[in-house]
């Protein structure tokens, strides 16, 4: 991410290196007694010297991991062994020898020396190893094959037709590019990037050509990693002169042209320079962006061709007329930096006055440091010694370097802690070294923890002490701006695999600025959730801009800014809970194309991807669940039940957490891992989750048989009739005893409201007007003088309730439950069991009534098959009129009475 060795990373010695024998024992030791007082030597490694192996390539990693290729040369150094010996040396100092399968690589390719092997580490799984598919120059197929880091083979894949350059982009996700230069006028580019789901794939993501017009030719071009962790070209032109050619026309032109991260837009090319001077060589050295947000550096420099200084006259007609050779001009080389912005301004063009002391001394490498400085390394004197000197950003002398020492043939820059590595060969015996040294011996202070100079402060830096953490701020040394990159945490899980906790970019509802340096940052509420673990935060080139110049500035990749949480964890844990999830449009639509076993894989897949998420223990989420179609959403979405176990003392956290966290992750599913998995991604948002709760009886009717419509009108029918029914009947009986009781005629006076409010309740069970003659703690309010003919109506009213209302809506409720063997937990079951309830409760009173006050069967033997007579005696006599009128005609009671 913020790795700025782009070309210089790849150190290719190929032939120029003295033979080297290694020989057998391999062993580390700490400071090789040669070289102590130099260098800090962290490991000696001894080769088999029968196998006559010397450096063939090597490749350094952003972490100090370094990828070398041995290789044993023929006679005449034309050709290397038939055989890859790829080592790669781990910064701790341990070496792993790949074994990598070679039967692929045509056998020519070992005699392709110059070209062939390009080998580099695209991430920290895999690494690309290049090489030809036939051996005629213009028509052989570049190939790269991709090996995991144990030498395995994974893919294979054609870079491009001829012999191209690679370049490795900064931005690891946005992998490689391949380029070469078809004719004088065209650069044909290839982009290569590993899967975003997958990086241990990688995919051509698109390919084009560069051209200009034909009146110039292409004499050079760069390549370097853009703001938006896409790709820029910078092309030296030269143009063609014609015979209507002006003295004023420029002839050098500079251009540079971008390509956006997923190798798709492509811009025009910006003029940055341009001159009439026919120079001898205009070349820019390299570019790069800057890390703190200035936008791009290159440094050019221009060659030209001086007349020699005249050399001491010689005295005249000396000699046989034998002319002194006419004196070789010299070369000047002058150099510029030139700064320019993503829109193709240019911002600066500083010509370099004091390159070093040696202006002209050549140059082996441009190194751009950690700090946004450069350092130019000279190429070695003739001890083999190499020295430099620092170039600041702004294209100022920075100082002196003092060097490696003599004998170093290969030398990286690590930046993850500004030192320079080389490697020593030894011949006697034979074996090579790798030294690391500081780059300076002033210690420059930069922040380190961050590993980005732009960064003055973070809280928190390394601990979190308490649960509920919900900000992160960030200050930076400059005024900045947001933009689209995003910043990210990670937990560290044990197997490697570090799980995403939330992304955002900077331009977000969860970013605020103060001060228009300090950055604030919204934590989710699951994000730091494990009360005992590792988080990192990554931050992405431009997700803040410097508001000067509006150009990304650099970020922090992963696994260097650590925080640990560490809390005490509740003892109590709420025992197991089942809760709600709602599928959107598309997984609504998706289940119901499911058939039965459809839905079973479904609903283990989604487990699945939910247990990896959250994180928690498969084991503790339900394997199977129920689902049905959400009655409060006009959408019709469809509703999941899952159960969450209690948790173990292995398989924490509490259920409270976890549906806490889910809850989190899934409303703010657009910045957690629930919308990178394919089902998880089908959850509702706005639903988030739901704990269920109990609903009243009544409830069933109206929000649940309303999804299955052959339920509701029977639900709706008999709820209403037996409403109807009591309501009707209460009202008739306390008329009746109104108009033909008198001692409850004067009772009523006294008590209106009270019977008029049962007579509501009744509406629900008309045995409720037993209340008022209950005669409950000898009130006068519940001892209504009510005749029996009443309570036998009571009685018989309320027997017909189990008929008309308990009954029924009892079968209802089986119906439905096992209509819908997917149950919208766990209401419906309630609502039976109730239902059930409701009817031996009935039952049971009916059978009591019956039994202590005799009401039904004394009197319905004598309604139905006995005299009038005999009722006379126990009640009055207008009762048995009503008990007549109301089993034969009821219509006409209330005019009887
Ligand atoms: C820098 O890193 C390399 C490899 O990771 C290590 O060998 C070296 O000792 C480090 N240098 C310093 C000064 O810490
Ligand atoms: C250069 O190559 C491109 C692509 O192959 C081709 O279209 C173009 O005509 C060539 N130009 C010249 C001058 O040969
Ligand atoms: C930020 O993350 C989102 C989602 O992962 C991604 O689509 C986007 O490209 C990222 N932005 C940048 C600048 O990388
Ligand atoms: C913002 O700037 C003002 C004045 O420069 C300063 O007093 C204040 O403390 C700053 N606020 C923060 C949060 O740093």
């Amino acid at each position: 991410m913020y790795y700025y060795i782009i070309n210089s990373s790849h150190h290719n010695n190929r032939r120029h290196l003295l033979f080297l024998f290694f020989i057998i024992i391999l062993y580390d030791f700490k400071l090789s007694p040669c070289y102590a007082q130099l260098h800090d030597t962290y490991l000696t490694h001894y080769e088999d010297p029968s196998k006559g192996l010397t450096v063939f390539d090597s490749y350094t990693y952003k972490d100090g991991t370094i990828l070398l290729q041995l290789a044993h040369f023929n006679a005449d150094e034309s050709c290397i062994d038939p055989s890859l010996n790829l080592d790669i040396i781990f910064p701790d100092g341990t070496i792993n020898p790949l074994n990598v399968p070679i039967y692929q690589i045509p056998i020519y390719n070992y005699c392709m020396l110059d070209d062939v092997f390009m080998n580099s580490i695209l991430n920290e799984y895999i690494i690309l190893i290049t090489y030809f598919i036939g051996d005629d120059v213009a028509t052989t197929s570049h190939t790269g094959m991709i090996i995991d880091w144990n030498g395995n083979w994974l893919q294979t894949i054609e870079l491009g037709i001829g012999i191209g350059q690679i370049n490795i982009n900064i931005n690891e996700d946005s992998g490689f590019m391949w380029t070469r230069q078809v004719n004088d006028t065209t650069i044909v580019w290839s982009q290569f990037a590993p899967s975003p789901m997958n990086p241990t794939e990688i995919k051509k993501i698109g390919s084009g050509f560069i051209t200009i017009s034909p009146i110039s030719i292409i004499k050079s071009f760069q390549m370097f990693t853009s703001s938006d962790g896409g790709n820029g070209f910078t092309l030296v032109t030269k143009i063609q002169k014609t015979a209507d050619y002006y003295v004023t026309d420029p002839i050098w032109e500079v251009y540079a042209i971008f390509l956006d991260k997923d190798a798709i837009e492509i811009t025009p090319p910006y003029l940055l320079y341009q001159t009439p001077i026919d120079w001898a060589d205009l070349v820019l050295e390299f570019c790069r962006k800057t890390t703190d947000g200035s936008g791009y550096n290159c440094l050019m420099s221009i060659k030209n061709n001086e007349p020699a200084p005249k050399q001491p006259k010689q005295p005249k007609g000396k000699g046989k007329g034998k002319a002194a050779p006419a004196p070789k001009p010299i070369t000047v080389t002058t150099r510029y930096r030139l700064s320019f912005l993503s829109s193709g301004s240019v911002t600066n063009i500083k010509k370099l006055l004091s390159f070093g002391n040696n202006p002209n001394r050549d140059i082996e490498k441009f190194i751009p440091l950690y700090s946004g400085e450069f350092l130019i390394v000279y190429s070695p004197d003739d001890f083999g010694r190499r020295t430099g000197f620092f170039l600041t950003q702004e294209g100022d002398y920075g100082g002196a370097w003092k060097g490696l020492d003599s004998d170093i043939y290969h030398y990286e820059y690590l930046e993850h802690n500004e030192t320079m590595w080389g490697m020593i060969v030894e011949n006697a015996p034979y074996f090579w070294t790798i030294v690391t040294d500081r780059l300076r011996d002033v210690n420059v202070e930069y922040n380190y923890e961050h590993r980005n100079p732009n960064i003055l402060e973070t809280i928190p830096n390394d601990m979190i002490m308490e649960k509920g953490l919900d900000e992160i701020t960030i200050q930076y040394d400059k005024p900045i701006i947001f933009s689209s990159g995003n910043i990210s945490i990670y937990q560290i899980i044990n197997d490697g695999n570090d799980l995403l906790r939330q992304t955002y970019p900077g331009m977000s509802e969860f970013t605020s600025i103060m001060n228009d340096t300090i950055v604030t940052t919204k934590v989710f509420s699951s994000t730091f959730s494990n009360p005992k673990a590792s988080y990192y935060t990554t931050i992405d080139d431009g997700f803040v801009n410097s508001k000067q110049y509006n150009e990304a500035i650099m970020g922090i990749s992963k696994n260097v800014w650590f925080v640990n949480t560490s809390w005490n964890e509740p003892d109590l844990c709420l025992p197991s809970a089942t809760i709600l999830l709602r599928l959107n449009a598309d997984g609504t639509n998706y289940i119901n194309g499911l058939d039965s076993n459809g839905f079973g894989n479904f609903y283990n897949n989604l487990m699945n991807e939910l247990s990896e998420i959250v994180p928690i223990d498969r084991s503790r989420l339900s394997d199977t669940g129920k689902f049905q179609s959400d009655p409060f959403d006009s959408n019709q979405f469809t509703i999941l039940q899952v159960e969450i176990s209690q948790p173990t003392k292995y398989t924490k956290p509490c259920v409270k957490d976890v549906i806490n966290d889910l809850d989190s992750l899934i409303r703010n599913k657009k910045y957690t891992l629930i919308s990178y998995y394919p089902l998880t991604n089908m959850l509702d948002e706005n639903f988030g989750i739901t704990i269920t709760h109990f609903i009243l009886d009544v409830a069933f009717v109206i929000y649940y048989a309303q999804q299955l419509p052959s339920f509701f009108i029977p639900s709706i029918l008999f709820l209403v009739i037996p409403i109807g029914f009591n309501s009707i009947l209460a009202l008739y009986i306390i008329l009746k005893e109104r108009y033909t009781n008198e001692r409850f005629s004067k009772w009523l006076m006294h008590h209106t409201k009270l019977v008029s409010m049962f007579t509501i309740l009744s509406s629900a069970d008309v045995a409720i007007l037993n209340m008022i003659s209950s005669r409950l703690a000898n009130l006068p309010y519940f001892s209504a003088p009510v005749s029996k003919d009443a309570e036998i109506k009571i009685f018989w009213g309320s027997f017909a309730n189990i008929f008309i209302e308990d009954v029924p809506q009892f079968i209802i409720r089986v119906m439905y439950l096992q209509r819908n063997s997917i149950v919208y937990d766990p209401i419906p079951i309630f609502s039976l069991i109730s239902a059930g309830v409701s009817i031996i409760f009935s039952l049971i009173g009916r059978t009591f009534d019956a039994l202590y006050y005799k009401i039904p069967f004394s009197e319905k033997k004598n309604v139905g098959h006995e005299e009038p007579t005999d009722i006379i005696e126990i009640t009055s006599n207008k009762s048995i009129e009503i008990i007549e009128n109301q089993l034969g005609k009821d219509d006409d009671t209330i005019e009887i009475t």
